[in-house]
């Protein structure tokens, strides 16, 4: 990163921010009901150096951008991921110089492991080595979030950028998306598991995504209840017909993270898979964010032996990730997953 950033600059950095990428390993769509979720860094990462400078400039992949500023509105371009976090570092009162950014990064781009959270919080870390400011990961993570909320015009939640932020290679995080806490749960050597993009790049389908989260919204009103975190399934099948389903989706998803935490920490691999092909079930019939594509991986993932599958992230194309058995072939895995999906292609873990 340094030799790069003096070809790209002529100058010195100064200080560097890093964060992975992440596979949600089950609890998607909960996170802005206030539940549950499970996320795991990737070996994948993005890095970010960062130097004062005569004025704001960024450069990314051969992209060269001059002229961006954090304190004017966004350009509509992958600047927004750079600029928005700036802006938010400002707000909560830590200097925001004029910099020169180099980002690089490894991590796919529209395939759902949270290529943009990672950008936020590489670019806040960066920010705040160059300030001298500590912060706590889940406020790196709160403030990463709004820059993609308020500046980049995406209603997240903070499943990414939490998981971005304070996830440990190795081990799963349980998010607990009300208190904004995540706990490290330790991942047995014998659960491997495996991101695979199908082929199919994530849709940009942020309509889609608001739609639904506000559906959840209304049936927690409906039932008077601040979120739907705390509805039961007895609540669910109160709801109108409109609402019903997405509702049941995230009452029964949030279960089914504790259930596999449980599951993880008694090193029960079938109950764990169970859960996650489970939960791809009810994203694609309840929750109605799977695709035909999405919908041939995870079933050649299981008929090729994994002991679960399912769609990971907001879905509408991107990953599916598997739980494979210790006994299985690897290799025959792969040949036989990507036999029946020729467009697929693994993602580093
Ligand atoms: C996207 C969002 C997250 C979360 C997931 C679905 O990745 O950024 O906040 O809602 O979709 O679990």
């Amino acid at each position: 990163m340094r030799s790069a950033f003096r070809e790209a600059f002529g100058v010195e950095a100064q200080a560097e921010g890093h964060a992975p990428a992440r596979v949600n390993l089950i609890g998607d769509h909960t996170d802005y009901a206030d539940g549950f979720c499970l996320p795991m860094p990737l070996r994948c990462a993005t890095r970010v150096a960062m130097a004062r400078a005569p004025a704001f400039a960024a450069r990314s992949e051969g992209h060269a951008a001059s002229g961006f500023d954090p304190f004017g509105p966004p350009r509509g371009d992958w600047t927004d991921y750079v600029a928005g976090p700036l802006a938010e570092l400002a707000k909560a009162g830590i200097e925001v110089p004029p910099v020169a950014v180099l980002v690089a990064s490894d991590i796919p781009q529209g395939a759902g492991v949270s290529s943009s959270a990672a950008l936020e919080v590489a670019v806040i870390r960066a920010a705040l080595a160059l300030a001298g400011t500590p912060l706590a990961d889940a406020d790196v993570a709160r403030m990463a979030q709004r820059a993609e909320n308020l500046y980049c015009g995406v209603n997240c939640g903070i499943l990414d950028q939490m998981a971005s932020a304070a996830g440990r290679m190795g081990e799963a995080l349980l998010l607990d998306c009300r208190t904004g806490t995540g706990r490290l749960v330790s991942v047995p050597a014998a659960f491997r598991f495996r991101v695979v993009h199908c082929g199919e790049a994530r849709r940009l389908a942020d309509g889609v995504y608001n739609e639904r989260r506000r559906a959840v919204e209304e049936a927690a009103s409906i039932l008077g209840l601040s979120a739907l975190r705390d509805a039961v399934p007895d609540d669910v099948e109160r709801l109108p017909a409109a609402v019903r389903a997405r509702a049941r989706h995230v009452v029964a998803e949030n279960a089914r993270v504790l259930a596999a935490v449980a599951a993880l920490e008694g090193a029960d691999l079938s109950a764990f898979g169970r859960l996650m092909t489970e939960s791809h079930r009810s994203l694609a019939t309840d929750y109605e964010v799977s695709t035909p594509a999405l919908d041939r991986l995870a079933d050649a993932m299981l008929a090729a032996g994994a002991a679960g599958a399912r769609l990971t992230g907001a879905g509408f194309g991107g990953c599916a990730v598997a739980l494979l058995p210790p006994n299985i072939d690897e290799a025959a895995w792969w040949g036989q997953v990507s036999a029946a999906n020729p467009e697929a292609w693994l993602v580093a873990g």
